[in-house]
């Protein structure tokens, strides 16, 4: 093969692998919100119970309130709230196995009268936070910006909080660096209220 040929199967081949890429990119970009239904947007994984403690002081949760935990592994979210307080929770999960879960935590807690674990998933649009008072989440950023259109149907004076995230473009009332006495390290606890403050953009 000639060097001129040489040079031309190495130049085809790049420009066919860029497009190889670039299509892969285009289809990932497609893809990567269209999870299967049934399919939780982010794994089991609990908040640590100094935090979650902190998080009801921080929403100022009383018997009066109604909490809401959208993803709610294990409910100690709600079972905690219900104990401590002796406010009524809803839970919203999707995995049926980790939703069993928390029923038995909610039974073993003593709180049945007052928590109900719903199965599935938070974004459909049975969805209903206007019964709402407070909302507890440990998801993702993307998923708290996700939720806008849904916690914007809440009351005013509503609280929100999220263990770790933010949410993207709405001003919280509170940010706090937590150390947890028991789990030994810092996480940041975020506040929001309702009608939630956007930040301007520039
Ligand atoms: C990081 S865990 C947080 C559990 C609990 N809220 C806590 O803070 O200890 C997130 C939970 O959300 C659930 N989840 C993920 N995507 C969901 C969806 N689209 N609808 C309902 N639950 C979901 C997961 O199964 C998981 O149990």
């Amino acid at each position: 093969m000639s060097r001129r040929w040489k040079w031309r199967v190495a130049v085809y081949t790049l420009l066919a692998a860029a497009l190889a890429g670039g299509w892969y990119g285009v289809m990932w970009w497609v893809e990567r919100d269209t999870r299967p239904p049934g399919e939780p947007d982010v794994v089991f994984k609990e908040t640590p119970q100094d935090a979650v403690e902190k998080m009801l002081e921080m929403a100022r949760v009383t018997k009066d309130d109604v909490v809401y935990d959208l993803g709610c592994g294990d409910a100690r979210f709600l079972t905690t709230a219900a104990k401590k307080y002796g406010c009524r929770g809803v839970g919203y999960e999707i995995q049926p196995h980790v939703a069993e879960i928390a029923r038995k935590k909610v039974a073993e807690a003593g709180v049945g009268d007052l928590v109900e674990i719903r199965e599935g998933d938070i974004f459909d649009s049975s969805v209903d936070l206007r019964p709402a008072t407070v909302l507890t989440l440990f998801l993702l950023p993307e998923l708290n910006v996700k939720l806008i259109p849904k916690i914007q149907t809440m009351r005013p004076g509503c609280r929100i909080v999220s263990f770790l995230f933010h949410m993207e473009g709405v001003r919280p009332k509170e940010t706090v660096i937590y150390y947890m006495p028991n789990a030994k390290r810092d996480c940041r606890l975020l506040l929001w209220e309702t009608p939630l403050e956007f930040e301007s953009r520039p």
